[in-house]
């Protein structure tokens, strides 16, 4: 296939920080998708509906001019998360969704949620209200692996949270194992996926080619080659319950390229580009809408963009860095031959 039209994506897992980056960053996303489902995890985090609202107004004010782009905030759910406000948020339209982040499980998560069971007064009004939980699937603890923290969460955490509230919508986020895949699909469709390019295009050993290689590190960190099949055959096997969520996470190259290096991979400029060589590799180009366009929309409830794009066969190099201020941060793909590309672009 020379070419490809689907409905414009919608990103429904995107970090775009704030300040110099935020400036930066929101251009690459609002060039390819619609609209952007926005993380909370900034400095401090965004927590009320207020904040969200104000954060809102930020990433509008860094979109280019004549590009239309919807950003839908998230609350950052903390042990003190006030029920009211919350509600409030989604009712009003601030609020499309709330993250939950066990505490220090990732960056910026320190304001996380310590005592799950604690949160139920609010998972119960959420599930009444129809707003989506979104989940950073990893239990964190000295005695757990890193590589095991997946697992160990969906059945210490996720599985009794999805009894105790059998009505509330749930979206797995970055999914990087066979058993987050295979308990997503247990789970029937109020539960639902992200995946990220990164956890289809590689396995762990990436990280280690020839030496250490930082913008390959995020959280959950890359899993073993099963595990990125069987992520690969569910994002393009054609279910509902898995979509586009990039987690794009940008981090200044100095603060990657360090003794002890941030999380995030920053794939908003190569995004749709990196999912489509993914899609083309399994032969499942048919199936690329539904993933990228359709299923994240149908989950939340909004309708999908009306907007075709054309991606082309066409190859051109990603950039090595993108200049933040005086700093720079490091694509995925930074240097590489990207095999598709937008047209008209
Ligand atoms: O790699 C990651 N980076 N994983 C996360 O969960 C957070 C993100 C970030 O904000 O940098
Ligand atoms: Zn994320």
């Amino acid at each position: 296939m020379q070419s490809i039209t689907f409905r414009k994506p919608v990103d429904l897992h995107v970090h775009f920080r704030d300040g110099a980056m935020l400036e930066t960053v929101v251009a690459h996303t609002a060039r390819q998708f619609a609209r952007a489902i926005v993380m909370p995890n900034l400095v401090p985090p965004v927590t009320t509906a207020a904040a969200a609202e104000a954060y809102r107004g930020r990433v509008l004010a860094a979109v280019p001019e004549g590009v239309a782009f919807t950003p839908m905030m998230t609350c950052y759910l903390t042990d003190d998360t006030d029920p009211a406000d919350l509600i409030g948020g989604h009712a009003s339209g601030i609020f499309a969704a709330a993250k939950l982040y066990p505490a220090h499980a990732t960056t910026n998560s320190a304001h996380g949620v310590t005592s799950i069971e604690g949160l139920d007064p609010v998972l119960a009004a959420m599930a009444e209200a129809g707003m989506p939980l979104l989940v950073h699937g990893e239990l964190v603890h000295d005695d757990i692996d890193i590589f095991d923290r997946e697992a160990r969460f969906i059945d210490g955490v996720l599985a009794p949270l999805l009894d105790r509230h059998p009505a509330l919508k749930v979206v797995m986020e970055h999914i990087t194992t066979r058993d987050g895949a295979q308990f997503v699909a247990s789970r029937g469709g109020r539960v639902a996926a992200t995946i990220t390019p990164q956890h289809l295009l590689y396995d762990r050993n990436v990280l280690f080619v020839g030496g250490i290689r930082p913008h390959y590190y995020c959280l959950p960190i890359l899993k073993r080659r099963e595990h990125q099949e069987a992520l690969r055959a569910a994002a393009t096997g054609g279910s509902a319950q898995y979509f586009l969520g990039t987690d794009t996470a940008p981090h200044m190259q100095h603060l990657k390229e360090a003794a002890c290096g941030c999380a995030g991979v920053f794939s908003a400029p190569v995004a749709i580009e990196a999912y489509l060589k993914v899609f083309e590799e399994e032969n499942a180009l048919d199936a690329f809408e539904a993933f990228a366009a359709l299923n994240g929309p149908a989950f939340y409830g909004f309708e999908p963009s009306q907007v075709r794009v054309t991606y082309e066969k066409r190859a051109w190099t990603a950039p090595q860095t993108i200049a933040v201020g005086e700093d720079a941060v490091v694509p995925l793909f930074a240097g590489e031959t990207v095999d598709w590309a937008l047209k008209g672009a």
